[in-house]
């Protein structure tokens, strides 16, 4: 019997971790490596609120809050929710945390039996699969059978639903395929949730605001009123108001969900940081005309990025409707000798080879469940991206 508990053994490491580790040992040994690899947007926090968390400080808002959230916070939460999505709550529906990922942690923890299965499109944000199954639950990951295989119909929903489906885990526009769900694909899976009563909904709304061309983003509680209470909506300011070191994610759903949630958390990080919950009412009640402009650098080099992978040959990129993320198919370069010699068998592999040839980092399709492809964060500077983007077109070139 080790020191290691069965639950965490039954748990495969991030496949992303050996990437990470050979670009941190790469950069510690002097080379310039580029990291594309990161979830976070490279802007700053807007500077209305820096000064709402230096005010609170000032004010000695330093304290231990209630431990989901202080209840202006909740105010505010319920103000966004009324005004962005025309969903009215009321503050016990709401609950606040360390980030989105406590909130999706917490709800979990509190509703999931061991028999229980969790629906996730694929490809998923890792932490999805990687809290199902710390709450010893069953991941059923499901990919698009229509052309997009990153986008599935209400049809390949009903299609994995059983006696156990306890959740379907929806996050749209999506990390990493960038995938939106507009309000017609929510009606239709509204459909199917209304002919399966034991499936809830965790609508992860984290990249709302970061959408492009004409895509409108929709989410299920707007859509269907009626199914109120069986959807929890997660959203946070990580993302959308450059705030991913303040740690506040919130979520919105049945009290009963919220007040087991709270449990959860009071016996784990207790309340939210202090400071945080200030500035993120600051956030929430702000101006919004920073997130517009930051939206055009976004959507610009969603474009720059998307044109110069689709240029290199066996590489082919879909316009992402939104999030920051793009996941090229290199289906094609399966099969291919590197110069050494070396076959290309998996996205891996091109990753690895793609570090150490022309040193740029990216995350390996398989992290996210669909294969062969791979992430490119591009929250980075253009001249960065376009740079990134000629090694990569040379690392391919080299492949015969
Ligand atoms: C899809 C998705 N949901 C939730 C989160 C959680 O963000 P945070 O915990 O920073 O609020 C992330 C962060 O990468 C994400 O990509």
């Amino acid at each position: 019997m080790g020191l290691i508990s069965e639950r965490l053994n039954r748990i495969a490491p991030s496949p992303t971790v050996s990437i990470a580790d050979m670009a941190l040992n790469m950069k510690a040994a002097g080379r310039k490596v580029i990291g594309l690899a990161a979830g976070e947007p490279d802007f700053d926090t807007p500077q209305h609120i820096k000064d709402a968390a230096n005010a609170a400080m000032k004010a000695g808002k330093t304290k231990y809050t209630q431990v989901d959230g202080i209840p202006e916070l909740k105010q505010a939460i319920c103000r966004k929710f009324a005004r962005e999505n025309n969903v009215s709550c009321t503050a016990d529906m709401i609950t606040v945390s360390t980030g989105g990922k406590q909130v999706l942690f917490n709800a979990l923890m509190a509703s999931l039996n061991p028999s229980d299965e969790v629906i996730i499109p694929t490809p998923y944000w890792v932490s999805f699969a990687g809290i199902v199954e710390i709450c010893e639950a069953k991941p059923v990951f499901v990919k698009g059978s229509g052309a997009n295989p990153m986008k599935i119909s209400a049809e390949d929903l009903e299609a994995a639903i059983t006696p156990n489906s306890k959740w379907l885990i929806l996050n749209s526009p999506s990390n990493p395929g960038g995938v939106g769900y507009d309000a017609d694909d929510l009606m239709a899976f509204a459909a199917v949730m209304r002919r399966h009563p034991q499936l809830h909904l965790i609508s992860d709304d984290i990249y709302e605001h970061l959408v492009y061309d004409d895509f409108k983003f929709a989410t299920m509680a707007t859509i269907a009123p009626d199914l109120q209470d069986r959807i929890l909506t997660v959203n946070g300011v990580s993302k959308s108001y450059c705030m991913t070191g303040w740690r506040i994610g919130y979520g919105s759903g049945p009290v009963p969900l919220i007040k087991a949630m709270a449990k959860v958390q009071s016996q784990s990080t207790s309340s939210p940081n202090s400071m945080a919950q200030y500035a993120a009412i600051a956030a929430l009640d702000g101006p919004l005309d920073f997130m517009a402009e930051n939206r055009a650098a976004f959507a610009r080099r969603r474009q720059l990025v998307c044109e110069a992978l689709n240029n290199i040959d066996g590489i082919d990129c879909p316009l992402p409707d939104g999030a920051f993320y793009v996941y090229p198919s290199i289906a094609k370069l399966i099969g291919k000798k590197r110069p050494d010699g070396k076959i290309i068998e998996s996205d891996s592999d091109f990753v690895s080879y793609l570090l150490e040839a022309g040193e740029v980092a990216v995350v390996p399709g398989v992290a996210f469940g669909l294969s062969p492809y791979f992430r490119i964060s591009y929250a980075a500077a253009d001249d960065v991206l376009a740079d990134a983007m000629q090694r990569i077109a040379k690392v391919t070139a080299s492949l015969s």
